[in-house]
């Protein structure tokens, strides 16, 4: 009696909310943070300058841009007692569900979130955000090696500090190579946002009930996670691992994908939005030559990949429903080269994503938006009276 309702399985043919941060077009395969094209941000920019324009609207001044990046640099260390939470973790939790846990955590630590008392509280929310983040990511590959965690440095970038604190050793000072944080800043900037995606709707949704935006955060991690989403990215290195395995071949599991009973897809490949190519992919797949040939780094699997994708693009069943590689398919080749491991792929994906998330999470909360509270078609039980269990 509530009127008619219309199902739109997916969200596929419905859109949340009017949003002035990014702009895809999957047509043509153009992708503008804040009316900057892709390309040129991720040939030029620096992923803080990218985190700035996203949240903020505008590219900084290089004297904003200094005060952000200083303002950051000071909250990089975690507060102490958040080890007690992290140090709960059994050695092999998965990296994206101890994250999402020690985000959730934050809020622990810095209550009264809840913007309307204080917006330069938010303001500093968003800056711990930022700094911490990629600290506590470190925290997890140290646990999974053995290794003792290291603390950030203020005199190092963004992208050199998370490197150092991944990879050093106490035995051994780590020098970062600026072809290595060079390669890392592009794949963030290109992580950065993607308007109304899985994750950010679910961050969008969360904020919508005017919860914290820790939360909210740690709600977009948990999305992120799943396969179909960020996680493919950790699923394709999987599945080119088994091919190569497997000899190589390739069609065996373009056949296995196009068939509906195998359950398998072929992950980095498809997307909602693009129909003719991810401009992400096409990017990542020239940086993958790139940095492997200067890192002198040869991965069988990257030959694979290329085989993969060729293959595919001649399929009409890949033609005909235009699946494409997307910005999944290709990253974890560079990722793997720089010494990241596999478990660690979505937790990169999750660094790159979190300026987008807390860009889209602020323009709900200025939109001053609706809580976000669709309603369905029942399909169960009419109307049933109570039955005693020793007369059932
Ligand atoms: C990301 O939304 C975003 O912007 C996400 C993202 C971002 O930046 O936030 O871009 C990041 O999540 C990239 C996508 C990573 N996921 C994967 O690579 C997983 C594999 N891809 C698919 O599961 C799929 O393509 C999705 C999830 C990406 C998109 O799914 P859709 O839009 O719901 O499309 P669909 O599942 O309805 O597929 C349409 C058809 C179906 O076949 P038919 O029913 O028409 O016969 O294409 C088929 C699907 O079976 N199909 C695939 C396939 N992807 C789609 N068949 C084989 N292999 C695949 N990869």
């Amino acid at each position: 009696k509530t009127g008619y309702v219309t199902i739109d399985e997916g969200f596929k043919n419905t859109g949340s909310t009017k949003s002035a941060i990014t702009f895809l077009d999957g047509e043509e395969g153009i992708l503008r943070y804040r009316g900057y094209s892709i390309e040129e941000l991720a040939d030029k920019a620096d992923f803080l300058e990218v985190a700035y324009l996203l949240i903020h609207g505008d590219l900084p001044t290089e004297a904003q841009y200094t005060e952000f990046v200083g303002k950051i640099t000071k909250h990089t260390m975690v507060n102490e007692d958040m080890r007690k939470i992290f140090d709960g973790f059994p050695v092999n939790a998965h990296p994206m569900g101890i994250m999402s846990a020690l985000v959730s955590a934050m809020s622990g630590f810095y209550p009264d979130s809840f913007d309307e008392k204080s917006p330069e509280n938010l303001q500093l929310h968003i800056i711990r955000l930022l700094a911490k983040f990629p600290t506590l990511a470190t925290w997890c590959y140290k646990k999974s090696q053995g290794h003792p965690i290291n603390y950030p440095k203020n005199d190092l970038d963004y992208c050199s500090n998370f490197l150092q604190m991944m990879f050093a050793l106490p035995v051994e000072d780590y020098k970062v190579d600026p072809v290595v944080s060079r390669a890392l800043n592009k794949l963030l900037i290109l992580h950065a946002d993607h308007e109304q995606n899985c994750s950010t709707s679910t961050v969008r949704l969360v904020g919508s009930s005017k919860a914290n935006i820790f939360s909210s955060v740690s709600a977009g991690i948990s999305a992120l996670w799943g396969p179909l989403h960020g996680g493919a990215n950790q699923e394709v290195i999987e599945m080119l691992e088994a091919i190569r395995n497997d000899g190589g071949n390739v069609q065996k599991y373009i056949d296995m994908a196009k068939d509906k009973n195998s359950g398998f897809r072929l992950f980095g490949f498809g997307h909602r939005v693009y129909k003719n190519f991810d401009p992400r992919a096409k990017i990542i797949k020239k940086a993958a030559d790139d940095v492997l040939e200067k890192l002198g780094v040869s991965d069988p699997v990257l030959a694979i990949a290329k085989g993969l994708e060729e293959a595919a693009l001649k399929d009409e069943y890949f033609v005909s429903r235009k699946l494409y590689p997307n910005v999944d398919f290709y990253s974890g080749i560079i990722y793997r080269a720089l010494g990241i491991p596999t478990n660690m792929f979505t937790v990169m994906f999750a660094i790159g994503r979190l300026p987008g998330w807390i860009a889209q999470w602020l323009e709900l909360r200025d939109q001053n938006q609706a809580i976000g509270r669709p309603r369905q078609i029942y399909t169960g039980e009419t109307h049933r009276p109570f039955v005693e269990k020793n007369k059932r």
